[in-house]
């Protein structure tokens, strides 16, 4: 699909965002290895969070949808069965690194697969540490997707992370939910810590103390009602369209604001954006709450260290925000980049080359000088969701008319997002 996009004279409106991605596929994980029903409310709307469903549906817990609210019934920790084919992650990292700790503790081999982008995702990160902990993996080049679990009974272990990554945190923690005795994970930085809050929610027993976190083998995790925030990595596309476009006004409702992942909105307000937050309050443990942002000039600055891992998804859209500030963005110790849907550095520089904006490509991030004009462009998301959507944002302040090849990869993770530009922006 090719969408067209035409500079905006200002965005304005008070908007609902889908729910959060990495949120509603620990919830639905979780959910169905709970004893009896949960019913999750704002479940995300996007493809990866269905491939979640897709799996654990294939794994033998039924569930249901209606509107955006899912509900799961399930049968326990040791309630999966074997499922008849090999699982299908799609484009997402998430659900295959996550469900891989959960597999490595079934008591049958499962194949996991995922699509052309996920195939070239490197998974040794994840089969390290549930190898230490017992179980067997088969992969493409020994680290490519698909990947071969056999499962069995696992130890528990004590893991420093090499890279901070909540999803190996994650896959390390669950698999630690099977093992006799407690699991330790130790990180570099403090990475979202969805999976602590919303374990605890379910009855487990988990502590943390800053970079270490602690989880208590074979709870039982009781199915419950849960309510996901909207998505904040969704909603920076709409904040850093706002601060771009002269005039703009919007307000962004139920929004989450868990601490270990608003360095976006603290980066955003050290720039001089005029973000503010109208109303917070705690849902099943997690921030929830709705901000404002106005247009305003951006002063620009550097994202480097902690800095990098906590605004890894964000890069994108805040590379776009970087050429129009006044003193321009430099980004490092972010090779992350480089191994997620896209090599993120190579497809924002390709896409900032056809609508004439210079950047300087790093092994680990990118130096784009300020105060950059936006030509119209033909864009490509090169089928990464993140891409399309940022790429969307600069087209907005473009001196015309642009397009964007392969713009249905938004619907990764949010679907929605054309029409709610469409909505909320004026051409
Ligand atoms: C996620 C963690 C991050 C992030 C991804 C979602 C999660 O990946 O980029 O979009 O939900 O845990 P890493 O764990 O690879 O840093």
């Amino acid at each position: 699909m090719q969408q067209t996009i035409r500079p905006a004279v200002r965005l304005s409106g008070s908007v609902m965002l889908p729910g959060d991605k990495s949120i509603s596929h620990r919830y639905a994980m979780i959910a169905s290895l709970a004893e009896g029903t949960s019913v999750i409310a704002n479940y995300s709307t996007g493809a990866d969070c269905h491939s979640t469903l897709g799996c654990v549906q294939a794994l033998g817990i039924p569930f249901e949808e209606e509107g955006t609210t899912v509900t799961i019934h399930g049968r326990g920790l040791h309630g999966w069965s074997a499922p008849a084919g090999p699982l299908d992650a799609g484009n997402s990292g998430s659900t295959i690194r996550m469900m891989a700790g959960l597999l490595a503790a079934q008591p049958f081999t499962t194949t996991i697969f995922g699509d052309e982008s996920l195939t070239r995702r490197p998974m040794a990160r994840v089969m390290k540490p549930l190898t230490e902990m017992g179980a067997k993996f088969e992969a493409r080049d020994g680290q490519f997707p698909p990947l071969t679990i056999r499962g069995g009974t696992l130890r528990p272990i004590e893991y420093t992370l090499p890279v901070a990554s909540a999803q190996v945190k994650t896959c390390v923690l669950f698999g630690g939910l099977f093992a006799d005795g407690q699991t330790i994970v130790h990180e570099p930085t403090v990475s979202r810590d969805h999976t602590e809050l919303a374990l605890k929610e379910f009855g487990a027993d988990i502590r943390v103390s800053r970079k270490v976190i602690t989880l208590q083998g074979k709870p039982t995790l009781t199915g419950r009602e849960l309510m996901v925030p909207s998505d904040l990595s969704s909603a920076a596309f709409f904040l850093v369209a706002g601060l771009l476009v002269p005039g703009s006004h919007l307000i962004i409702r139920n929004v989450g604001l868990n601490p270990t992942r608003s360095a976006l909105l603290d980066f955003l307000v050290s720039v001089g954006a005029p973000i503010k937050v109208l109303r917070i309050e705690a849902t099943n443990g997690e921030l929830i709450g709705d901000i404002e942002v106005r247009h305003a000039p951006i002063r620009g600055g550097v994202i480097e260290k902690d800095l990098a891992a906590g605004l890894i998804d964000e890069i994108p859209v805040l590379a776009v925000l970087g050429a129009a500030s006044e003193e321009g963005l430099i980004v490092r110790d972010a090779s992350e980049l480089r191994i997620k849907e896209t090599d993120r550095i190579a497809t924002v520089a390709d896409n900032f080359a056809r609508m004439g904006i210079h950047i300087e490509v790093t092994p680990d991030g990118m130096r784009i000088p300020g105060k950059q004009k936006f030509k119209a462009a033909a864009f490509d998301s090169f089928g990464d969701h993140r891409i399309a959507m940022a790429f969307a944002v600069a087209a907005l302040r473009a001196d015309g008319e642009s397009t964007i090849d392969n713009a249905d990869a938004a619907s990764v993770s949010f679907p929605e997002f054309w029409n709610i530009l469409d909505q909320t922006a004026s051409a």
